[in-house]
């Protein structure tokens, strides 16, 4: 009989299906860690949790018991999804359980920061009536700058938008036409929000590019007087610069149910005035904690004893056999996203995908998704893989468009991908060497054979003499290794225009490298693109 291990407090509606289910053996284990917890799950068959427990590679391998992890709630990144995957283990979640919860809990942090709430309860409760000290302030005709409009953000304003707040926001992946049906300004960056919100909240996944979201700059920028709210993740906001902005009274309220390290009962934050802290409650609602616990036990139940597969995170539903025979060019198309994604700046309105050469002849349909996947998997936190990503896109607006011709380029098969923003056009190309070497043939326009993996430093510069020299001796004054490096300039250029440059460094340069970069005349930008390490398979493969 397959066995589900509870390992953390779920509500008991979902343990009562557990209760009922006479084809399933269950347990309840919470606390664990290390030993303990690899050796529970060694006897386990599914494993449901909530954030409490850290699912790590030490935890599962080895294990050829679980088969696997339901997440009640919207974030995994209490689990190592890729040794799931090496493991045959499937990861699934419940994204939209806690969606609502979470979107009235930012708007009680929102509203009792701005009333302090809190404060004055404490006040009261050590017997002051104090009505001069806790004045507040009114939200209607109030900037509420929202960054991530995805599931909890929209929600987020809806609400706003009912208490009369004037709304902006900025998601790489909506378009300017749904922000306006929101009722909302989008705007190019979360830098052009900055100087005009009172209010500021935050609604993405904990990424690269939105670790340290705010800090001791964005303080520089920000107009003076505002107020913060992170119902997300911890590390969206850097909480030295929070306490710093607090104390030089740059920021009136800090409101966060997040923290960098949880669980958090120590911070320098909560003995500040204007501060407001919950442990980490968006979803802790009878209604959230009841629709994610039953979705994820029925989730875990149907997967062991029907094989039926629901909002898996890290892996498609596609056959094996034809993600097998595809495979060099899913992961060049995935990467191709990937490298997109962080390349691009701005609102992305549409994708347009050309495939030139032999390629045509294959599935592209199932290439598009992949490419898709890769742009979007960095921005969502929710489960995108190639069954879902095309439609996850258009239904943000994007229009996707896809060119198919066998007339070959310079190389037997391409794959050209463009996205316009707002603004401008972004385009990579590529191809693949032999069957599973992925390289970026084209950046906008300008021609390179680049490996598509690791660290990727990425320079347009003059082309003229003394610009790799000088890549090399400042990357080499901070221990930065250069792997490997590609030039390349547009076809129609002659010596002296502008160039391109690629660099596959062994570590992440620092961002004062990139800093010093551009402030040399002959280099227009830098810019550093993580991209999966060489070989590693999208987790959904
Ligand atoms: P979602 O995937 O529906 O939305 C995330 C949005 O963030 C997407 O629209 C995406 O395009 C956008 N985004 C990604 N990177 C961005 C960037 N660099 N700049 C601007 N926008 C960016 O996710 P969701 O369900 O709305 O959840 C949002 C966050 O809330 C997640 O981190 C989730 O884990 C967290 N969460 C917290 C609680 C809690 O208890 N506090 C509860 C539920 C969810
Ligand atoms: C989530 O990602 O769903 C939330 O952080 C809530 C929780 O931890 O349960």
């Amino acid at each position: 009989m397959p066995k589900i291990i509870v390992l953390d407090n779920i509500a008991q509606q979902g343990l009562a299906i557990l209760e009922q289910h006479a084809d399933i053996e269950y347990e309840v284990c919470t606390g664990l860690a290390g030993d303990d917890l690899r050796n529970a799950l060694l006897e386990a068959d599914g494993a449901i949790c909530r954030s409490g427990v850290t699912l790590t590679e030490k935890s599962m391998i080895g294990n050829l018991r679980l088969k696997v992890i339901v997440r009640a709630g919207v974030g995994t990144d209490n689990i190592d999804k890729a040794a799931a995957t090496r493991q045959g283990i499937i990861v699934m979640n419940t994204p939209t359980g806690n969606t609502f919860s979470t979107a009235e809990h930012t708007l009680t942090l929102l509203l009792a920061l701005s009333r302090n709430v809190a404060p004055a309860f404490h006040s009261l409760q050590a017997g002051k009536w104090d009505r001069k000290k806790y004045m507040g302030t009114q939200l209607a005709d109030k900037v509420l700058g929202i960054v991530g409009l995805g599931r909890i953000g929209i929600e987020v304003a809806k609400r706003a938008i009912a208490f009369q707040m004037e709304l902006i926001g900025y998601d790489p992946f909506i378009t300017s036409e749904q922000a306006a049906k929101i009722g909302l300004e989008l705007c190019d960056s979360v830098h052009d929000m900055l100087p005009r919100v009172d209010y500021l909240t935050v609604h993405t996944p904990l990424t690269a590019e939105t670790k340290g979201l705010i800090g001791h700059a964005e303080l520089k920028i920000i107009k003076p007087g505002a107020r913060l709210i992170n119902c997300a993740r911890g590390g969206i906001y850097d909480e030295s610069a929070l306490a710093a902005g607090i104390d030089d009274g740059t920021l009136a309220g800090v409101a966060l149910d997040v923290f960098e390290t949880e669980p958090c009962t120590d911070s320098p934050l909560f003995q500040k005035p204007g501060v407001l802290c919950t442990p980490h409650l968006g979803a802790s609602t009878e209604e959230a904690q009841t629709q994610v616990a039953v979705e994820a036990v029925n989730l875990a139940i149907n997967y062991l004893t029907t094989g039926v597969i629901r909002h898996a995170v890290n892996m498609a539903a596609v056959d094996p056999a034809t993600l097998e025979a595809l495979a060099g060019y899913l992961d060049l198309a995935y990467r191709m996203g990937i490298f997109l994604a962080q390349w691009q700046q701005g609102n992305v309105k549409q994708l347009t995908i050309e495939y030139r050469g032999e390629v045509s002849q294959e599935d592209t349909k199932l290439l598009t998704a992949s490419l898709c996947a890769g742009l979007l998997q960095r921005a969502l936190d929710t489960n995108v893989n190639i069954v879902n990503a095309k439609v996850l896109l258009q239904e943000r607006g994007i229009e996707l468009k896809e060119n198919i011709t066998s007339e070959m380029s310079a190389f037997r098969s391409s794959i050209t991908a463009t996205i316009e923003t707002d603004k401008q056009s972004y385009t990579a190309g590529g191809t693949v060497f032999g069957n599973h070497m992925p390289r970026l043939i084209q950046i906008d326009g300008m021609r390179l054979e680049s490996y598509l993996d690791g660290n990727m430093l990425v320079f347009i510069h003059n082309d003229v003499p003394g610009i790799i020299g000088l890549m090399g001796s400042s990357l080499g004054k901070h221990e930065i290794n250069i792997a490997q490096m590609s030039v390349g300039r547009a076809i129609s250029d002659h010596p002296g225009g502008k160039a391109i440059g690629v660099l596959n460094l062994d570590s992440i340069p620092p961002a004062a490298v990139t800093q010093d970069l551009e402030s040399h005349p002959g280099i227009h930008s830098a810019k550093v693109i993580e991209m999966p390490a060489v070989g590693e398979k999208p987790p959904w493969f």
